[in-house]
């Protein structure tokens, strides 16, 4: 019986997560509070982490129905993301396991996302990840379990993030994915934008591609509708590109989709419909996105390797497991 908490950027997520069920997972999001300033300020972030934290816990433990007395680990995410806000979650986390006397399982936000897809399947090895997110755009192979190895990673920005610029060149708000994914329901995707790297199988680019938008943006001969529609298409395209040439260096029984940008319904059915493979794993639409039980099940699978820890500790502890884009 886990206690899960993610504060890495700036959703404030505490969930109870027992073996793979998910007996709550309470989600405050300070998106509004960062509007005005078109994207996360980290120190805001913090603040509003560490002011929330307390009755998060409270409210999951609550919707859980459970005691105190019920949980055997306490779960935390410990990188990557924002230093401030991390600790907020570390320091909640020091906390009730000192109180409780329970054990700490230190989590990779990235192995969140992964084994997000717990929730609804099994994996099955060899697994082909596509993680898409604001930070991160990769293709992770996981030959068993346990084992991570980054085939394809962005050399510049991240796909969540070019859709979070775009969205903020045509004044849509913050965060820009969901504004687009809405307004592009309204156009059709006529422009066709560079797909830069097409040939390389380990290496995403999007800045090029932020930059084309940018200079269709101000030709001003496009509805904003078509330019959001276009973007969405392109990624889209670039996403499952990139994954079809995954396919012919590896051996691949099962493809999981994770990550916020998979909570695109556009880039969801693209996809499924494109991919060779019917064995194709997309967590649920509100546990693509950052949540903590995600990392609730990610640190049950660490305790079947005994990943855990009775000590203090800080950001971007490794106990164990390693991941590359962690360091
Ligand atoms: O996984 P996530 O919640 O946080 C990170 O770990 O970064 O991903 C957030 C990213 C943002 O860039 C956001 O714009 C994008 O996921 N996103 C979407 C959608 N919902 C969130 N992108 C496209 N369409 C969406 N519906
Ligand atoms: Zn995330």
């Amino acid at each position: 019986m886990i206690l899960a908490i993610e504060t890495s950027c700036d959703e404030t997520s505490v969930a109870v997560v027992n073996n793979r069920n998910i007996l709550s997972n309470v989600l405050f999001s300070q998106v509004k509070h960062h509007q005005e300033f078109g994207g996360v300020v980290p120190e805001l972030a913090s603040r509003l982490h560490a002011e929330k934290i307390d009755k998060i816990v409270l409210k999951a433990m609550r919707d859980a129905s459970i005691n105190f007395n019920d949980l055997t680990h306490i779960a935390v995410t410990v990188g990557p993301g924002l230093e401030g806000a991390l600790l907020v979650g570390i320091t909640a986390a020091n906390m009730l396991a000192q109180s409780l006397q329970l054990p700490i399982i230190p989590v990779n936000h990235l192995h969140g996302h992964i084994y997000a897809a717990l929730s609804h399947s099994e994996l099955v090895f060899p697994s082909l990840i596509c993680l898409a997110s604001g930070g991160h755009t990769m293709i992770v192979y996981m030959k068993e379990n346990f084992q991570f190895e980054i085939i394809a990673n962005t050399m510049d920005d991240a796909c969540g993030e070019c859709f979070d610029k775009v969205a903020r060149m045509l004044d849509l708000g913050y965060p820009g994915g969901p504004k687009i994914e809405t307004l592009a329901k309204k156009g059709t995707p006529v422009i066709r934008f560079p797909h830069p790297i097409k040939h390389n199988p380990s290496a995403f680019s999007f800045s090029g591609l932020k930059t084309a938008v940018k200079s269709k943006i101000e030709k001003k001969d496009a509805s904003s509708e078509d330019i959001a529609a276009s973007l969405q298409h392109c990624i889209a395209t670039i996403l499952n590109e990139k994954l079809t040439l995954s396919f012919k260096n590896v051996d691949v029984e099962q493809v999981v989709l994770c990550g916020g940008v998979f909570a695109n319904q556009y880039i969801r059915d693209f996809i499924l419909h494109e991919l060779p493979l019917s064995n194709v794993v997309i967590p649920e639409l509100k546990l693509c996105t950052d949540n903590a039980a995600m990392i609730g099940l990610a640190a049950n699978e660490y305790l079947k390797k005994g990943v855990f820890t009775n000590q203090y500790f800080g950001c971007h502890t490794q106990l164990g497991l390693t991941f590359p884009e962690q360091r």
